[in-house]
């Protein structure tokens, strides 16, 4: 396994960890059973890759033909989606096109928010260039993204006419749905949500993989890191272990996990994490709030409140090992820092954030990635889908629900009817 987690500074030992192994135990062969709904994700990395006769491989290959016909067709890719229907996807594009020369289209998503500025923005970009556009949803009703749907299909049939229905691909369910009708009514071309995967667990389905490999990022070596993962005896370990550790933390009073990162292009990464955590774990009044802070940008403000604030959080410290091709700081800088590079100086800061913190009592975990690529990357997803599957069946609640999110739907919906 290439991941590696270090929990010594988590303040949590071997002892305390062991009075949760019974819960942990149970928690880890419910969602390895293959009975509990919605954890279809758990054995769709080995689906993907180890077994040809499996109808999943068959869409993958299909997948990736289209990814390649949208690639020379369009220079900009745009994606409508919200929640799990979109964070998956950004958080990996993001991410690895930091690192690599994917020579992909531009993918940019829509629907994720109602701003009229946001989406004019998005609506100029796509009479400029050449447009692809995709919407994705499970349940195929999505206020948000149904809404931006409409206005950039009517852009897109402006712009190409009668050639705009071969431009456009749908995500969405089998059988259900309003998105679902339209889409065989109009004659998209669409993929499959499977029945049994949750929007937020859905980054290695069609949800995500269209749009990454549109943004011409390696969906195999993506997927292969999952599996890796998945069939490695340590990983369930070490999922496990993070999992018992921050369940620990929150009973012990640190009911806030700060996900920390030290390269900006991890953004959404964090934000794709507290979506993961916030919406499997934050039900029935338990959960730890996830929150996230990107170093050394937040030092100069909520490193303040973490050194001496109130003390009802830990850390968890997103950290990439081999930083890839560096800038070396010149002369004129002056000692100590001429002849130095940038990456070092961020490793330093790595070091001595964790120093500065432990020692002023915060637990501290630290998750190493060896390198920024689609294979860690995928690693590192299914390693954080399980430890939240794990800590929230440890917890009592159901990692794949989230009734709470209907609620503000209600609303939103009664005070469309009012305008
Ligand atoms: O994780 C989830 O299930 C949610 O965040 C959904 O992905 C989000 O609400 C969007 O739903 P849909 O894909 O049905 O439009």
């Amino acid at each position: 396994m290439n991941l590696k987690i270090d929990l010594s500074t988590s303040g949590i030992t071997g002892d305390v960890r062991a009075l949760l192994a019974e819960d942990c135990q149970a928690a880890k062969e419910k969602l390895w059973s293959g009975r509990e709904d919605f954890t279809g994700w758990v054995s769709l990395p080995e689906k993907l890759t180890c077994d040809p006769a499996n109808e999943l491989q068959a869409e993958l290959a299909d997948l990736k033909k289209t990814a390649e016909e949208i690639r020379a067709k369009c220079e900009l890719f745009v994606v409508t989606g919200i929640g799990g229907s979109y964070m998956g996807a950004k958080c990996v594009i993001d991410a690895i096109c930091a690192h690599e020369d994917t020579d992909g289209a531009e993918v940019v998503f829509a629907g994720c928010n109602m701003s009229a500025a946001y989406h004019r923005e998005i609506i100029s970009k796509m009479r400029e260039k050449e447009t692809c556009l995709c919407v994705i949803s499970k349940s195929g009703g999505t206020t948000e993204p149904l809404a931006a749907f409409s206005i950039l299909k009517e852009v897109m049939s402006e712009k190409y006419g009668d050639e705009a229905t071969s431009r456009i691909y749908a995500i969405t369910d089998k059988e259900t749905g309003r998105l679902r009708a339209e889409s065989d009514e109009a004659g998209y071309k669409t993929f499959i949500v499977p029945d049994d995967i949750g929007g937020r667990y859905s980054v290695l389905t069609p949800v995500g993989l269209l749009p990454i490999a549109v943004a011409g990022i390696d969906v195999d070596a993506l997927i292969e890191g999952a599996k890796d993962m998945a069939i490695d005896p340590g990983w369930k370990e070490d999922a496990a272990s993070y999992a018992v550790t921050r369940v620990a933390l929150s009973r012990s009073g640190k009911w806030i996990e700060i996900f920390e990162y030290f390269h900006p292009e991890l953004e959404f990464f964090a934000e794709w994490l507290k979506q993961l955590f916030g919406e499997s774990e934050g039900k029935e009044g338990k959960g730890i709030f996830p929150a996230s802070l990107m170093f050394s940008r937040d030092l100069h403000s909520m490193g303040q409140f973490i050194q001496q604030g109130k003390q009802m959080f830990f850390e968890t410290m997103i950290i990439i090992e081999d930083r890839g091709e560096d800038i070396l700081i010149p002369e004129s800088a002056g000692a100590p820092l001429a002849g130095k590079s940038l990456e070092q100086i961020n490793g330093c800061a790595i070091k001595g954030v964790a120093a500065a913190h432990t020692k002023a009592g915060v637990p501290v975990i630290k998750i190493y990635l060896p390198k920024m690529d689609a294979y860690n990357m995928g690693q590192l997803i299914y390693f954080f889908e399980m430890t939240c599957g794990i800590a929230a069946y440890i917890s009592g609640v159901n990692p794949f629900d989230q009734p709470g999110v209907e609620a503000y739907k209600a609303e939103m919906r009664a005070e469309i009817e009012k305008l």
